[in-house]
């Protein structure tokens, strides 16, 4: 290979949430990295990531991680302290994607449509018949800030509400209440702020829960059985939301689309999984991109949100100035 093999690449896998998957992930691409000649150190990340990081002598770091603070702008933000690159979005995006609730709001200012519903921190359990209003069932109680369906529940009835809603806050505090969409499950693929494929997820139940997710129950659609120009719609609404997010590198978004009525945007998935059997590879498959040349892809457009300011030239402070700035 060229340049690039002179550069140590951790891979961050493991983590604080997801790990399973993570581990897949992880394996998956040192494993495609270590194809395209790259000298790869797999990294377990957890409390004492900032020494496993130094210790290992790590030029860039690809993150294979999902869920709380690999997924969610903190290990970005140790990576922009310690001066080292990495795959994927940056702090502000990664935090804005995973909160649901805030990913909404930007949703809706940017008029892309997603689900009516409402946040619940775990201390206002009390306010939900108000707040739960005439949003009416069945509804979807979901974890505000998870991912892999975990802690998701779909509600019939108003008893099913109040225990679902207090499952979901055990995965962070907050549960996220939304109104149930009946419709396809359309994801889109997104690579450097360019859509690489949309495909289309059938499977049995009503949810796509964490067992179809990982079990192998889901059959896929490429492209989505839906008309073309629908899904040049649902690309172009990817994009946006993708983009109200300040989201780079690899992204997938998720829709529902009813067979009448709007789409609507679901979430944004800022490290979406990267196992070979993967949503987001198989898309890239379709798009004539193999796995190795996707994983190639991504690494090269590892970077930090701060770059510009490492460039920027240091003011050295005379004495006095420090002792003002302490006082
Ligand atoms: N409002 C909704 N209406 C219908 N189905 C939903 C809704 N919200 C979530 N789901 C179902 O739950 C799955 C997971 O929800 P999602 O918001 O994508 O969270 P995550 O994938 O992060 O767990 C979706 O793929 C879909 O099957
Ligand atoms: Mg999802």
């Amino acid at each position: 290979m060229t340049q690039q093999s002179s550069r140590r690449i951790g891979v961050l896998m493991g983590g604080w949430g997801e790990d399973e998957v993570s581990m897949k992930t992880g394996e998956a691409i040192a494993l495609a990295l270590e194809a395209n000649g790259h000298q790869v150190a797999r990294l377990f990340a957890g409390n004492a990531l900032d020494t496993t990081l130094r210790e290992a002598g790590v030029d860039v770091a690809f993150l294979a991680l999902h869920g709380r603070m690999g997924e969610d702008g903190r290990v970005q933000g140790l990576l922009e302290v310690m001066g080292i690159p990495y795959t994927g979005s940056g702090v502000l995006g990664s935090a804005l994607a995973m909160n649901k609730g805030f990913a909404k709001k930007l949703f809706r200012q940017h008029n892309l449509a997603t689900p009516t519903g409402y946040v619940v921190p775990a201390s206002k359990l009390k306010d939900v018949p108000t707040l739960h209003a005439d949003l009416g069932f069945p509804c979807v109680v979901k974890p505000a800030s998870s991912g892999s369906s975990v802690g998701l529940t779909l509600v019939h009835t108003r008893e099913q509400l109040e225990p679902a809603i207090a499952l979901a806050c055990r995965f962070g505090g907050e549960a996220l209440v939304e109104r149930f969409v009946k419709g396809r499950e359309v994801t889109v693929a997104i690579l450097d702020g360019e859509v690489l494929g949309t495909c289309e997820v059938s499977h049995d139940g009503s949810v796509f829960d964490t067992q179809t997710k990982y079990d192998g129950g889901a059959r896929y659609h490429l492209p989505p059985r839906v008309p073309a120009t629908r899904v040049a719609n649902i690309e172009q609404m990817a994009l946006t939301a993708a983009r109200s997010l300040g989201c780079r590198g690899a992204v997938r978004v998720d829709f529902i689309v009813p067979e009448i009525g709007n789409e609507v945007v679901l979430e944004v998935n800022t490290l979406p999984g990267m196992t070979r059997t993967s949503l987001f590879p198989k898309i890239a498959k379709a798009a004539g991109l193999s796995f190795e040349d996707l994983v190639e892809r991504i690494l090269e457009g590892a970077a930090m949100d701060g770059a510009h300011l490492h460039a920027a030239p240091t003011v050295e402070r005379t004495e006095t100035q420090v002792e003002a700035h302490a006082s």
